[in-house]
C-alpha cells in the first residue's frame, strides 16, 4: 500500500523559511523519517506544491488509486474551498486522511485558527514538529 503525504505551499523552503517556528529540518528529512517508519510494504510518497490545482489533483489521485493521504495544507489550511472539496471525497470515499501542521496554529495568529479542511478530515495533528507526520503515520495504522 502506499501512502501519500501531501505538502502545501511554501513548505518546500522547510529548512531555512523561520526554522525558530518551523525547525531546520527539509523535506528530505522528512521522507527519510517517514520511510524508516513505515511498515513493511507501506510506500511513502512525498510531494510538495505551491499550487492548488496540483495539490487538488493529486487528491484526485488518492481517491482513484484508494490511497490513504496524510496532507498538510500549509496556508491553504486556512481559506481553500476547494482543497476543502477534493479532501472530502478523499474522506468519503472510505480512506484516511489526517491533517497534520509543524506548528501548533491556534497558538498564532488568528487567521491560522480556523481550518476549513479539518471539518472533513478524519483526524487532526498539530504542533509536534515532524513528529505531527509520525504521529499521522501511526493513526492511519502504518507504521512499522
Ligand atoms: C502550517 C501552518 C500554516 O498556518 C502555515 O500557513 C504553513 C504551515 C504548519 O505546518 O504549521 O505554511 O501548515
Amino acid at each position: 500500500t502506499r501512502v501519500l503525504v501531501l505538502n502545501g505551499p511554501n513548505l518546500g523552503r522547510l529548512g531555512s523559511r523561520e526554522p525558530d517556528v518551523y525547525g531546520n529540518q527539509d523535506l528530505s528529512a522528512l521522507r527519510v523519517l517517514l520511510t524508516d517508519l513505515a511498515a513493511d510494504g507501506v510506500e511513502i510518497d512525498l510531494r510538495q506544491t505551491d499550487d492548488e490545482g496540483e495539490l487538488i489533483h493529486w487528491l484526485h489521485e488518492a481517491v482513484d488509486a484508494q490511497n490513504d493521504v496524510i496532507l498538510n495544507p500549509a496556508a491553504f489550511t486556512h481559506y481553500s474551498y476547494g482543497l476543502r472539496d477534493a479532501a472530502a471525497l478523499v474522506t468519503k470515499a472510505g480512506q484516511k486522511l489526517v491533517e497534520v501542521h509543524i506548528s501548533n496554529p491556534h497558538a498564532r495568529e488568528e487567521f491560522r485558527h480556523r481550518s476549513v479542511v479539518s471539518g472533513i478530515a478524519t483526524g487532526v495533528i498539530a504542533g509536534f514538529g515532524f513528529d505531527s507526520y509520525t504521529l499521522a503515520l501511526r493513526a492511519i495504522g502504518a507504521a512499522a
